[in-house]
């Protein structure tokens, strides 16, 4: 299982730190999300780990990242070396999730644009809501929804 994220892991880590991304993404992700003290957290499409450091920093008491590319999980747990914040990763494609647990909140940053086909967004919101507590919270940023498929052949499984 392999994504072109593996060829540009360490540029996009790297990119999550260019003051766009710091003052206009993450700014507004996190006050959609609100107050994570004492939240479970599913983030669906991890990448390298950004967010999920994010919520435990910011108080989340459990928190699961789910990422497809085999590289940016390995950036992800060398940074958990470095910094232990109780992170777990778990390599995997979002559409072969099934149920793995029961979360106050399940998010996703840059997921739902990869889907190709109606189905693929069909059976990642059956996972996404399977792995919700009764009453937790979806939440999602994403690209602008008018670009096409096609588009986002990158981040989609080589299988
Ligand atoms: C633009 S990056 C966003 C990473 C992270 N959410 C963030 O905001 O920093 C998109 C990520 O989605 C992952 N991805 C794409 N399709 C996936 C799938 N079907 N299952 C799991 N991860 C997937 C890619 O490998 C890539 O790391």
């Amino acid at each position: 299982m392999a994504t072109d994220y593996d060829t540009i892991a360490q540029q996009y880590k790297k990119s999550k730190e260019l003051p766009f991304r710091l003052h206009i993404e993450t700014y507004t992700y996190l006050n959609l999300l609100g107050d994570v003290t004492g939240k479970s957290i599913l983030d669906l499409a991890c990448g390298e780990g950004f967010y999920s450091r994010e919520f435990k920093r910011k108080g989340a008491t459990r928190v699961i990242g789910v990422e497809i590319s085999e590289k940016m999980i390995e950036l992800a747990t060398q940074e958990e070396a470095r910094e232990s914040l109780g992170v777990e990763y778990i390599l995997s494609d979002v559409l072969e999730l099934g149920k793995i647990g029961s979360f106050d909140l399940v998010v996703a940053s840059y997921l739902l644009n990869y889907c190709q086909t109606p189905e693929q967004a069909l059976k990642i919101c059956q996972h996404i809501f399977a792995n919700l507590k009764p009453g937790g919270r979806f939440v999602t940023i994403n690209n602008n929804s008018e670009q096409s498929p096609a588009s986002y052949l990158l981040g989609t499984s080589k299988k």
